[in-house]
């Protein structure tokens, strides 16, 4: 039986506000299970999976262990995969992450841990993998099985293809997996091609499965496992075909589904302003005409009766609607001097503001908003800044030795000491393994780089020397992908500058899909800072405009301002963007997408002006999007 009338979805669904929230829930049923076996004198047998999903699940269990005398005695786990073929011991081993994630914090007997062997002779992995099936089916099955889902669709490594009988069986790995396992591997020809993982048959024999999914880069995904068809193309649709399955997601995961995206479609609805607008977006979209064309009947044959009904006719709707998209768009993003602003996206006054522009990477201020941010320096307000990661992970080491040789043949040419040690950093990257972290020498100098590139960029873009500033948050410095939780340090940098500029605008990345998770850590900081400070006088005056990152862009009903870029500014941007040549041409982390980051950028942002254009708006060359975070 569907449990939610109001939606599309084939799976028993919860969404939280939040990823923690969520992996709160999943982890208290995962400790609920335990605690009754443990009174039955019963093991608790557990499927467990790897990847960024879970992290917030096992911090929990760790914590209720510490705090709440958990113990993991009676429980025997089950992984789900590894990489094939793959050391224990390697920085990228799934042994390795569950041990630092979660065996090592807590009072689990190792010799009921269980995960597919990456070591073993290819000869013998058919026999072992019929060993790892019997051994679940002897301990009488999976009690509970938790699961993230990739992009490709796949639960464990059943990647699209893999069929519902299927077993524990060693599989080749998808592009897109491969591309978005790049990271951790420090490139993609690193990532293995093969995996040992459990199949879609093995999971769905478990008595209890969750599906966790966070933030809008997996909304896609999650739609088509949710509202699709059961297909092997997305095999988490199989998961439709379980009785006893929670998907446990986020808003931003569950932001594509019918009953967020299309209510009106499922439900009858509260029609305000916001719903109108996006309703209106949606039809124009459907019926591929301009809105001010639509007509009563276009909103009757797509389920817009009672939109209709109730503010109609077509006509008043259509000039509300654009009117309002209309008055999103401006020239001024720091507010029009001596202009009236009632109707404006922003404030005239002050006419000269103090601005900070937060940036997680060294690259997202241009990259993102790069016209908008020389639109405010040309317009006359004091913006500054603020680098919150260094960004040293995202350099190739061969740029690292060139920069090192060009410091150590300066010193040499001046007679300096001491000389950079040009051949410890040498014989360190001859010798580099495959995701070995750096030592800090390297680090150092890879910072460096992206520092240079920032400040030629900024200073590109016209900010003084001064008010450009590098925040090096903590958390980001682990040489590795993967990163600390947001620290109180992290938040007393932020709160520091923000009290010292007394900014009137702020803009900081709202890029929630970022795949590595760092602008979501900069963006709860940024949020948090804010928050400490409101009770502050010049925060009572401080907006905060939230851009979006490389990988995602607002959705034309998000967006409150919209800023026009003409063919010479989009070009000025560009050029902006290419001062970050550590970046250029066959980056460390591609992704799965191959254009460089200004050809992203560029149709990132003509689409947007594509997209104002064909609602019937004026036709501009691109646009900067942004949405205001109100607190
Ligand atoms: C991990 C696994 C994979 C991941 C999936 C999502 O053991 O089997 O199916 O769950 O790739 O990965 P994240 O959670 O990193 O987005």
């Amino acid at each position: 039986m569907r449990e939610n009338l109001f939606s599309f979805e084939k799976i028993h669904t919860v969404i939280y506000e939040n990823s923690n929230e969520g992996a709160e829930y999943i982890a208290k049923t995962i400790s609920d299970l335990i605690r009754k076996k443990q009174k039955e004198g019963k093991s608790a047998i557990l499927g467990l999976a790897t990847g960024s999903s879970p992290i917030h699940v096992y911090r929990e269990l760790v914590r209720l262990h510490k705090e709440e005398s958990l113990s993991f005695k009676n429980v025997i786990t089950f992984n789900l995969d590894e990489y094939f073929p793959m050391r224990p011991d390697a920085v990228q081993s799934y042994v390795r992450f569950m041990g630092e994630n979660l065996f090592d914090h807590i009072d689990i007997d190792m010799s009921n841990v269980n995960i597919p062997d990456g070591t073993i002779d290819i000869s013998e992995v058919q026999e072992y993998c019929l060993g790892y099936e019997r051994k679940i089916d002897e301990l009488g099955g999976i009690d509970i099985q938790i699961l993230g889902i990739g992009r490709s669709g796949h639960i464990g490594f059943n990647e699209p293809g893999s069929n519902d009988r299927s077993l524990t069986r060693l599989v080749t790995l998808e592009r897109i997996t491969r591309s978005d396992a790049s990271e951790a591997f420090g490139g993609e020809q690193f990532v293995p091609r093969r995996a040992i993982t459990m199949g879609v048959d093995t999971i769905l024999r478990s008595k209890k499965i969750f599906l966790m999914a966070w933030g809008n880069g997996k909304a896609d995904v999650v739609k088509q496992m949710l509202e699709g068809p059961i297909t092997d193309s997305v095999p988490a649709s199989f998961l439709q075909n379980h009785p006893n399955t929670n998907v446990v997601i986020d808003r931003g995961a569950a932001e594509k589904l019918t009953r967020f995206n299309e209510p009106w479609l499922v439900q009858s609805c509260t029609w305000d302003d916001n719903l109108v607008k996006k309703a209106i977006v949606w039809l124009s979209r459907v019926t591929k005409k301009p809105i001010l064309k639509l007509t009563d009947q276009d909103y009757n044959e797509h389920g817009l009766n009672e939109l209709l009904t109730d503010q109609g006719p077509a006509y008043m709707i259509n000039i509300r609607v654009f009117n309002m998209l209309q008055h999103t768009i401006t020239g001024w993003p720091g507010g029009k001097p001596n202009a009236d602003d009632s109707q404006r996206p922003e404030r005239r006054n002050p006419e000269s503001k103090r601005i900070i522009i937060f940036s997680p990477h060294p690259d997202d201020d241009v990259i993102s908003m790069g016209a908008t941010f020389m639109r405010l320096i040309d317009q006359g307000h004091e913006v500054h800044v603020a680098y919150q990661v260094s960004g040293n992970i995202a350099v190739a080491d061969d740029e690292a030795l060139r920069f090192a040789e060009f410091l150590h043949d300066v010193n040499k040419y001046y007679n300096r000491e001491p000389k950079t040690d040009f051949e410890k950093i040498l014989n360190f990257i001859k010798n580099k393994k495959e995701g070995e972290v750096d030592i800090p020498e390297v680090s150092m100098i890879k910072g460096l780089i992206r520092k240079g590139e920032a400040k030629a960029a900024a200073r590109y873009c016209g900010a003084k020397p001064q008010n450009v500033h590098f925040l090096d948050l903590p958390f980001y410095e682990t040489g590795r992908v993967q990163k600390q939780p947001l620290g109180e340090e992290d938040v007393k940098i932020i709160q520091d500058l923000i009290s010292e500029v007394k900014p009137h605008q702020i803009y900081a990345a709202g890029d929630l899909a970022d795949p590595h998770g760092t602008h979501r850590v900069c963006l709860e900081g940024i949020f948090e800072a804010v928050k400490r400070l409101k009770s502050e006088e010049y925060m009572k005056d401080c907006w905060v405009w939230l851009y979006r990152g490389a990988w995602h862009e607002w959705e034309i009903p998000e967006i409150e301002m919209a800023v026009p870029i003409s063919p010479e500014e989009l070009l000025r941007k560009r050029f902006a963007i290419f001062k970050h040549q550590s970046q250029k041409d066959g980056v460390v982390f591609q992704g799965s997408d191959s254009r460089e980051f200004w050809q992203r950028a560029e149709d990132r942002n003509r689409d947007t002006a594509t997209q104002y254009d064909e609602l019937g708006l004026a036709e501009y060359e691109a646009m900067e999007a942004f949405v205001r975070w109100k607190y």
